[in-house]
């Protein structure tokens, strides 16, 4: 075993693939948001539509498309095996453990609410992703090239009450997983220092709050202004 598989199979090794693929995620969030802010614009979809077609056809995006899917995939796996490792090394729980006065509740379910994420994900590229890039889509056609109309599709489905309250209880439970999640990245980075931790700390309480509340935002603006 070389010193790298060695490394990737340690504790610390499994924690940092997990610390680098959600940081790594983090930024895709902030980007994922910020291009769908575009469904707010009130010109008829016209911007999204042509930021969703450079974001499906762009080659250094598909680039960065393919770091996310095994970002995500990666995170996934590390968290399952990190949990099965920790079991196996502590098969038999602290006996004074009281997970309440030791820790925060979204820290203890972190594989919880990433398994409640993981729903919501399959749910969600079902929907928009799988249908872009493989589904019949409705087109639409601004000076003279054709789009594909993904912000039809996006306002049909947030029509449906069901679909609209499992994005907004989704975004909760993700706000959760981030507040946690965004702090604890860094410590395992090693980058908690007394000077920056209390920053870094307050910088990753107000993302988990906002992008989840802007993300949910989105199918609520939807389905009341469909009225
Ligand atoms: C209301 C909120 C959201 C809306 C309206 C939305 C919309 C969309 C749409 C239209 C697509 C397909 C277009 C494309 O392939 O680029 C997409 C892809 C995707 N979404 Fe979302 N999204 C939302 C929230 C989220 C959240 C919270 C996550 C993660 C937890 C997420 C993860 C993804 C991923 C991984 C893809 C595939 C991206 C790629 O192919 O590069 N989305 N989203």
């Amino acid at each position: 075993m070389t010193w790298v598989t060695k490394t990737l199979n340690s504790t610390l090794g499994r924690k940092l693939i997990m610390a680098l693929t959600g940081l790594f995620l983090i930024l895709f969030l902030t980007g994922h948001v910020s291009g769908n802010l575009l469904l707010f614009k009130g010109d008829g979809g016209q911007a999204f539509n042509m930021y969703a077609k450079f974001m499906t056809t762009n080659p250094a995006v598909k680039l960065l498309s393919y770091l996310t899917y095994i970002s995500v995939i990666g995170h996934i796996i590390y968290s399952i095996s990190l949990s099965l490792y920790n079991k196996s090394a502590r098969p038999v729980a602290y006996s004074t453990s009281k997970g309440s006065t030791n820790s925060a509740w979204s820290s203890r379910n972190m594989g919880v609410l990433g398994t409640i994420i993981l729903i919501f994900l399959v749910v969600h590229l079902q929907g928009f992703w799988a249908k872009m890039h493989w589904g019949e889509m409705p087109t639409v056609t601004y000076d003279g090239e054709v789009y594909k109309d993904l912000f039809l599709i996006v306002n049909e489905a947030f029509k449906q009450g069901w679909l609209v309250a499992l994005y907004v209880l989704s975004m909760i439970f993700l706000g959760f997983h981030l507040s946690h999640g965004f702090a604890s990245a860094f410590q395992t980075l090693g980058l908690n220092h007394k000077k920056y931790s209390p920053a870094i700390k307050a910088i990753g309480a107000a993302y988990s709050i906002l992008v989840p509340a802007l993300f949910a935002s989105m199918p609520l603006y939807i389905h009341f202004s469909s009225y």
